[in-house]
């Protein structure tokens, strides 16, 4: 395939940045889209120009840190899958690919298509953990019964790979399908429920402090999630945040 991509180049995050195209011929429908951006990347350092900055670590869609923007959607066009899982298949000969880092304010850009996720992290230090020791005196399974219907809920939400393909598809730049997801794979399990109302009011305050913006049910965040988090895991985290509340006033 010979195509046309046109990428957004910015040196730093005071730079304004600007979309330049490339031209990249021979490219193999079984590259993913990680490895296409290689291609033009060794072509670039061989001209002696600057590579393009993207994000990436495991390329096999757990780690969470590939980022892009491909024609306008979060992890491109296919569904269920991120950016290292894209395959150049998708697309066909003397397509034009736009391809952009995931945009909100939360997010600066530090370079090209890199962004600056760090927000996530500190929701996470907020309270995405549990004062339950789980080393050294570990108890048998079945001290605690679990319904299986919560295990599975819990463990579906615990799939989520903190990417910020949520956040880049709403409008509003909303991370609550992130945080709730995060806030539910503890809420939904005995050990998660010690710090319970603690943990789910300060992540949604640390959510607020970093800008991200509110939910108006849209949708577009589970419609763009690679991982299939369901705004179930939203509006069970709104059921914890108001019993949370109430329970401190009384
Ligand atoms: S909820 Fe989905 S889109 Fe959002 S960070 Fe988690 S895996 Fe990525
Ligand atoms: S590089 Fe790890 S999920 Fe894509």
């Amino acid at each position: 395939m010979n195509l046309t991509l046109k990428i957004w180049r910015q040196q730093n995050s005071n730079d304004k940045g600007k979309m330049v195209d490339y031209q990249i011929s021979d490219v193999s429908g079984d590259m993913s889209f990680l490895e296409m951006l290689d291609v033009l990347n060794e072509d670039l350092i061989t001209k002696d120009d600057t590579p393009v900055s993207f994000d990436h670590d495991c390329r096999e869609g757990i780690c969470g840190m590939c980022s892009l923007q491909i024609n306008g959607e979060p992890h491109g066009p296919d569904k269920g899958v991120t950016t290292c899982q894209l395959h150049m298949r998708s697309f066909k000969d003397g397509d034009t690919i736009y391809i952009e880092p995931f945009r909100a304010k939360a997010f600066p850009i530090i370079k090209d298509l890199v962004v600056d996720r760090s927000a996530f992290d500190r929701i996470q230090q907020s309270g995405a953990y549990v004062s339950v020791n789980t080393s050294g005196n570990t108890q048998d399974a079945n001290n605690i019964p679990v319904p299986k219907e919560d295990a599975d809920m819990a463990f579906d939400a615990a799939t989520c790979i903190g990417c910020g393909a949520c956040v880049a598809a709403c409008k509003n730049s909303s991370a609550m399908l992130f945080v709730s997801a995060k806030v539910s794979q503890f809420a939904l399990l005995p050990q998660g429920k010690v710090e319970g109302k603690k943990r789910v009011q300060d992540m949604v305050a640390q959510m607020d402090a970093e800008g991200f913006g509110n939910c108006s049910n849209t949708g577009a965040c589970e419609a763009e999630c690679p991982k299939g988090i369901s705004l179930e895991n939203i509006a069970r985290m709104n059921r914890e945040l108001i019993s949370a509340k109430l329970a401190v006033k009384h």
